[in-house]
């Protein structure tokens, strides 16, 4: 149905070209599942050197796996614990070279060494969804991907916000 032909080689082009394809795939769609789902299909597809691309929900104050592309993962993870954790309560970008290195890292898929996620919030600031990227090799994200992540966050707070009716809160 949708065929974006995204050329990975020069990031910040690469960033704006999967922003606008996102923007496209989720416009006029309220459901979060939906725009979750493609919009994690975009990421993986896209992004080289990636083994997991998907969404952490704030569900209730607790994060809960969304919609991903990888192998199976941790269902449940509280505010403050691995990576996750520590961008859902600091409401802080994490970007971690060597999750090896990071305390308290979760260890969903043994290949993951470097990791970049991104909060997704509402309009008054409170946290609907954290974007979870994963990859086998260290160091793969930089501040590029972090700025372009960033973008879809934002992108993507309305798109989500149809969650709010579903969580409150934490
Ligand atoms: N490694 C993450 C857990 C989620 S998985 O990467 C999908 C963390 O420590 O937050």
């Amino acid at each position: 149905m949708y065929d974006f032909q995204i050329d990975p080689a020069d990031k910040p082009a690469m960033w704006r070209e999967l922003n606008a394809a996102a923007g496209a795939l989720t416009a006029g769609e309220p459901d979060p599942v939906a725009n979750m789902a493609n919009v994690s299909a975009l990421l993986f597809e896209t992004l080289p050197d990636v083994n997991w691309a998907g969404f952490y929900r704030n569900v209730d104050g607790e994060l809960v796996l969304g919609p991903f592309q990888g192998r199976a993962a941790c269902i449940r993870i509280p505010f403050g614990r691995g990576v996750c954790g520590a961008a859902a309560a600091t409401l802080e970008p994490q970007l971690v070279d060597d999750v090896h290195a990071f305390p308290g890292h979760i260890a969903c898929d043994a290949a993951s060494r470097s990791e970049l996620v991104v909060p997704v919030l509402d309009a008054d600031g409170g946290l609907l969804a954290l974007i979870d990227l994963d990859s086998p090799s260290v160091a793969r994200f930089d501040r590029e991907d972090e700025a372009g992540c960033l973008d879809l966050a934002r992108r993507l707070s309305g798109a989500l916000a149809g969650m709010a009716k579903m969580v409150s809160k934490g």
